[in-house]
């Protein structure tokens, strides 16, 4: 039986200075689950962009509101959930910041650096109001072609 994840979780106010604090958590937690320095950095910019948007697109930067990070270290993979109290949004319908009449946007990369460095990532919105986000990095990467 595969045994039960080691889990790291945080509730933090929607100000974008807790991003900092996301970023050192990344960074622990991304050690002691043995990743590579790589795989480190991918995977601290991906929570960190998720981050920002749930802050900002999510909780639309009211700071009543919380955004719910948790990380979850099992044999294989590291799961990262990032939760937040907005109404939530369509992954399949965001504009592709490589498509020529977006290259010169300035926004618009965040989902699309999340979907490259993970090998999974998932946009549910919750039964009880929120939407949580949902990224996977597994020990061995399979290369991508996109
Ligand atoms: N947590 C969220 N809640 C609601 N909408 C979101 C959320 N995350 C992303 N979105 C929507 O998806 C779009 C694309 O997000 P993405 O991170 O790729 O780009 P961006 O945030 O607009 O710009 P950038 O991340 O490059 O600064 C956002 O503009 C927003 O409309
Ligand atoms: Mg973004």
């Amino acid at each position: 039986m595969a045994a039960e994840p080691s889990v790291v979780e945080v509730t933090l106010e929607s100000d974008l200075k807790n991003v900092e604090v996301a970023d050192e958590l990344s960074r622990r937690v991304t050690t002691r689950a043995g990743f590579d320095e790589e795989d480190r950095q991918r995977i601290e910019m991906a929570v960190h962009e998720s981050l920002i948007n749930a802050i900002w697109h999510g909780n639309k930067n009211d700071a009543s509101k919380r955004v719910w990070l948790k990380y979850e270290i099992f044999d294989d993979r590291l799961e990262v959930r990032v939760r937040d109290q907005g109404n939530g949004f369509d992954p399949t319908n965001i504009p592709n910041p490589l498509a020529e009449e977006n290259l010169l946007n300035i926004s618009g990369r965040g989902i699309f650096l999340i979907r490259s460095f993970m090998d999974d990532f998932r946009v549910e919105k919750l039964a009880g109001g929120g939407t949580e986000v949902t990224m996977i990095k597994r020990y061995v990467s399979k290369s991508k072609s996109t």
